[in-house]
């Protein structure tokens, strides 16, 4: 039996396959851009098929953008609501998987435990999304390849900064390093690093990826710098969340991106985040509404990425 086409992390794929997925959003992008002159036949390749959108946590972007994008490319979703159907008092992931495959052509996952998404690819037989977990972020930095490029041209060879949590975000960049082939370096605390799986990941496949402990090593010279909020979703919404945003913020109250550290990138270097921003926190408010801060040509491309990563898993 052939397996459906999931999109689940972008170092399953090969390097090919995201560059198609990518050229595919930006042409998509254009089009869409010719519809609104009136000069561009309707993009409708998705008529008849349903996207199902499960969310354990909250979101904007990531709801938004693929609602915007089935509905732009024809097709319809559904949303759900993880603590409103049987998954949330207990019904097994893998029967989830079974029964919505009946009903949707797709299944996007917005959940905590990366377990729980490889579980429900594990026995749907429609293609599923990673729409963010504990783990990664895959819509998420495709997105986000897609805005380097368009502002400076081919991110392969250049250099990007990531400085803060060593989080989910971080993870799918160091595996976008290795597949799209920049130089990645990351600041993180030493507790907050990102995994030694992943570290390991890149370096056996001879990716450009480094840790250093100083913000100011990571940023020098950079093409692009990256952070991300200090508490992600699910450690803000455990047992000692507020606990722990103090304790977090003074641990990474060093790695802020601020105007001091932004001037040791490059003078055209990027700044990206994927947001929601906390300004002050990891980002003052200078450097993310300042002119290189790219943040909402990114959230805009989640909309234009949904498309190339939807019309890749529907074949
Ligand atoms: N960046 C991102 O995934 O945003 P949402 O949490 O709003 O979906
Ligand atoms: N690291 C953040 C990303 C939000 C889009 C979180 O997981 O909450």
């Amino acid at each position: 039996m052939n397996l459906p086409n999931h999109f689940l992390d972008l170092h399953e794929f090969d390097g090919a396959t995201l560059r198609g997925i990518l050229s595919n959003a930006s042409l998509r992008k254009e089009k869409r851009r010719g519809m609104s002159r009136g000069s561009a036949d309707a993009d409708r390749p998705l008529g008849g098929k349903t996207l199902a959108m499960i969310f354990e946590k909250p979101s904007t972007r990531t709801r938004v953008s693929f609602e915007m994008a089935m509905r732009q490319l024809g097709g319809d979703t559904l949303y759900l609501n993880g603590n409103d159907t049987q998954l949330g008092r207990g019904e097994t992931v893998a029967d989830t998987a079974r029964v919505l495959s009946r009903y949707v052509d797709a299944i996007m996952i917005r959940t905590s435990q990366h377990g729980v998404l490889t579980e429900l690819a594990a026995n749907a037989t429609v293609p599923v999304i990673n729409g963010l977990t504990d783990q990664s972020h895959p819509c998420q930095v495709l997105a986000d390849v897609m805005t380097f490029e368009e502002h400076r041209g081919p991110i392969k060879g250049r250099s990007v900064a990531w400085t803060g949590d060593g989080n989910n975000v971080a993870t799918t960049w160091i595996h976008a390093a290795v597949r799209f082939g920049f130089g990645l370096k990351l600041a993180c605390p030493q507790e907050r690093a990102p995994s030694a799986d992943v570290l390991a990941w890149a370096k056996s496949q001879g990716g450009d990826v480094v840790v250093v402990e100083r913000p100011d090593d990571a940023v020098k010279n950079a093409d692009c710098v990256v952070t991300d909020v200090w508490l992600s979703m699910s450690e803000e919404a455990g047992e000692n969340g507020a606990a722990l945003r103090g304790r977090r913020h003074n641990l990474l109250a060093p790695y802020q991106v601020n105007d001091r550290l932004m001037g040791l990138a490059k003078s055209d270097a990027l700044f990206m985040h994927c947001l929601p921003a906390h300004r002050g926190d990891e980002v003052t408010a200078s450097v993310i509404d300042g002119p290189q801060s790219v943040v909402w040509d990114e959230a805009e491309n989640r909309l234009h990425a949904q498309k190339g990563i939807l019309t890749w898993c529907f074949g």
